[in-house]
């Protein structure tokens, strides 16, 4: 399998029953041509031995800091380095807690903390701790830190429970990593604008109009083609969520007429550009300076003028060497609605998402996409994390081609 030959990748291990299933993880991998270095912590240990991994990965297993009878320190931090991606599983609840907050009590969590490569966990419990709010919590914010999550399966668990907590196949952690590195640097050399999150429009200094975009969407587009090796630029509307991708600038936004200006002031150098951001479609005209006081005054006439279309505005600077991609939120006649935006704003390509979806739309970390092409194609998706949506956008964006 030549996506993975050459890789490097640190598996770190952690105390479940699990463990066992990494023998066949480790033996895919190396059999692919990737080398492996494999990190215990010292529950690990309990099921599944050192000897076994060590013979199958060719190298010594590390578990603690120092051996102690050489006195060879493990550095964590050139462990981190030298990973392309980093794998912790079977992942437990008390790992995936470490991890979320920065406990470097092991080996295994300091490289985690040190490392620079994209990283991907497997949780692996029993039914209830993994339904628990604290391991949802952490899960969560391991995501909001970039941490790629395959998702545990449901069936007969350790404690003869049956529900979501079974480690996912070593086959499909493979295919998981195999999908990662075939990905990545296919956007090298390309450089990216990204529109994500509400605007804001003024009535007074404390009062505003816009609507419920979370950014969540935009940035995981985002984050995707920076991991993909794409140079991003993100235009970021009022919203208290960051992309955790290093290489990802970021030009902080409040109006439609402030996002204007940014998109303007870089969408000459851009190969593509994502239109995520829910733009308020007007703004207050008779803003005023002062708070407007309830008591004094008489309830107030707010005169409003639309605002520019942003997109529409890239739509008619568009080169042909660029792609403009639009989104479209809609709740009814889904399918015209984005056939026409298409046409209107110029567009390469369009994503609608419909609120009559449960799942779609504003603040939910997934969504329901129809990709329109211009060549009149409809593509459907199942319902799927806005991150796994980001990828089907991306790759939809790949497939474009220019007249
Ligand atoms: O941020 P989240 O909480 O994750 O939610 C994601 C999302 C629902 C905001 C996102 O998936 C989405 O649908 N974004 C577009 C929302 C929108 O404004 O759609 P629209 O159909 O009104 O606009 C059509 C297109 O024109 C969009 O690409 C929009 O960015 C653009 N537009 C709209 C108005 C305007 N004045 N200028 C624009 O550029």
């Amino acid at each position: 399998m030549d996506c993975i030959r050459g890789k490097h990748i640190v598996l770190g291990i952690t105390g479940g029953i699990a463990a066992y299933k990494t023998a066949t993880l480790v033996r895919l991998l190396v059999k692919a041509g990737a080398e492996v270095q494999v990190i215990m912590t010292p529950n690990a240990k309990e099921f599944i031995t050192p000897v076994t991994l060590s013979t199958l990965s060719g190298k010594p297993v590390i578990s603690e800091f120092f051996t102690a009878n050489t006195g060879q320190w493990h550095s964590h931090v050139d462990l981190g380095l030298w990973a392309d991606a980093f794998v912790v599983a079977p992942a437990t609840a008390s790992t995936l807690a470490k991890m979320a907050n920065g406990v470097a009590d092991n080996m295994l969590v300091t490289s985690y903390l040190s490392t620079r490569a994209t990283v991907f966990a497997a949780p692996a419990m029993d039914f209830d701790m993994m339904q628990h709010p604290s391991t949802l919590r952490n899960i969560e914010q391991l995501k909001s830190y970039g941490v790629n999550i395959i998702e545990p399966a449901e069936g007969e668990l350790a404690s003869h429970l049956v529900g979501k907590g079974r480690m996912e196949e070593p086959e499909k952690i493979f295919d998981t990593l195999c999908d990662f590195f075939s990905r990545s640097q296919t956007m090298k050399g390309k450089t990216m604008l990204i529109t994500a999150g509400p605007t804001r429009e003024k009535i007074d200094p404390v009062r505003y109009i816009s609507n419920y975009s979370t950014g969540k969407m935009g940035i995981a587009i985002a984050e995707e083609a920076a991991k993909r090796g794409a140079e991003v630029t993100l235009v970021l509307g009022p919203v208290d969520r960051r992309p955790s991708h290093a290489g990802i600038t970021i030009i902080d936004v409040e109006s439609a007429n402030e996002m204007l200006a940014a998109c303007e002031s870089i969408f000459d150098h851009a190969d593509i550009a994502v239109m995520c951001a829910a733009v308020a479609d007007y703004s207050v005209a008779n803003r005023e300076d002062r708070k407007i006081k309830r008591e004094k005054s008489a309830i107030p006439n707010l005169e409003l003028v639309k605002n520019p279309d942003i997109a529409a505005t890239l739509g008619r600077a568009k080169q042909p060497n660029q792609i403009l991609v639009g989104f479209a939120l809609e709740t009814d006649n889904e399918a015209s609605n984005a056939a026409d935006k298409m046409e209107r704003k110029n567009l390469d390509m369009i994503v609608m998402n419909s609120l009559r979806d449960k799942g779609a739309g504003f603040g939910t970390d997934t969504n329901k996409i129809t990709i329109f092409t211009k060549e009149g194609d409809a593509i459907r998706y199942p319902l799927k994390s806005k991150n796994e949506v980001a990828a089907d956008i991306l790759d939809a964006i790949s497939n474009i081609k220019h007249e």
